[in-house]
């Protein structure tokens, strides 16, 4: 089986995509925990409502960031996850604490990165006059939101878009593109390796792209 570990600090509906896509047979997962930095995320009450070990350690408890990362993070050790989801996680994590898990740690963002790391994508998109818009699954480095890219959805801006707009209709895109690129990592199809991103073993030329059949290709 392969374990995971989810983290989130809000509303929760990419970890809702995951378990839904469990229920349903279509994702070969099994989904240890749900650990927040919010004790008030709805993630945490998505998760309990299905039974699901869920639990929130607050920031405030802890003397500084690397402290609070390192308790997290032997919570997240304790369930022996082969992979960590950040899926709306909104907390930079300290660099030693995410080393050990370089390989086994993705993070979902709301950009077709490289542009736009940070916060802000949807408004940034849209100063910049940007046509096209989309989002990340990458696996997590000690840079915010630089990790090897490991797929993207894309999709058109329209006149008279706003931030909010490109937010929701982004939104059940990324839910497609993060179940897909679990799916890949669960079958061990997708890995990190030295040169960046493999596929069944051979190094991405570029991201792969969501397809309207909810599938991840590589392209060309
Ligand atoms: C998503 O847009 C994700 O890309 C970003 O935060 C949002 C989280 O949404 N990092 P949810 O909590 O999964 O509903």
């Amino acid at each position: 089986m392969f374990d995971v570990v989810v983290l989130a600090s809000g509303r929760g509906s990419n970890f809702a995509a995951l378990l839904e896509a469990q229920r349903r047979g279509e994702l070969p997962i099994r989904i240890r925990a749900l650990l927040s930095d919010r004790p008030q995320a709805q993630a945490l009450e998505r998760a309990r409502a299905a039974g699901i070990d869920a639990a929130a350690l607050a920031p405030a408890d802890y003397p500084d960031r690397a402290r609070f990362d390192r308790a997290l993070f032997a919570r997240v050790a304790t369930c022996a996850p082969d992979l960590v989801v950040l899926a709306g996680y909104l907390r930079v994590i300290d660099t030693a604490v995410v080393d050990p898990w370089q390989g086994r740690m993705v993070n979902i963002h709301p950009s077709l990165l490289p542009k736009y790391p940070g916060l802000r994508t949807h408004a940034r998109a849209l100063e910049a006059g940007d046509r096209v818009h989309g989002a990340s699954v990458h696996f997590v480095t000690a840079q915010l939101d630089g990790g090897p890219v490991i797929a993207q959805a894309r999709m058109p801006i329209h006149a008279g878009d706003t931030p909010e707009k490109l937010a929701a209709r982004l939104l059940p895109l990324e839910h497609r593109l993060l179940v897909a690129s679990v799916d890949l990592i669960a079958r061990r199809r997708i890995t990190l390796g030295k040169s960046g991103v493999e596929l069944d073993g051979t190094p991405l030329a570029a991201p792969m792209q969501l397809h309207g059949d909810g599938t991840v290709r590589t392209v060309g």
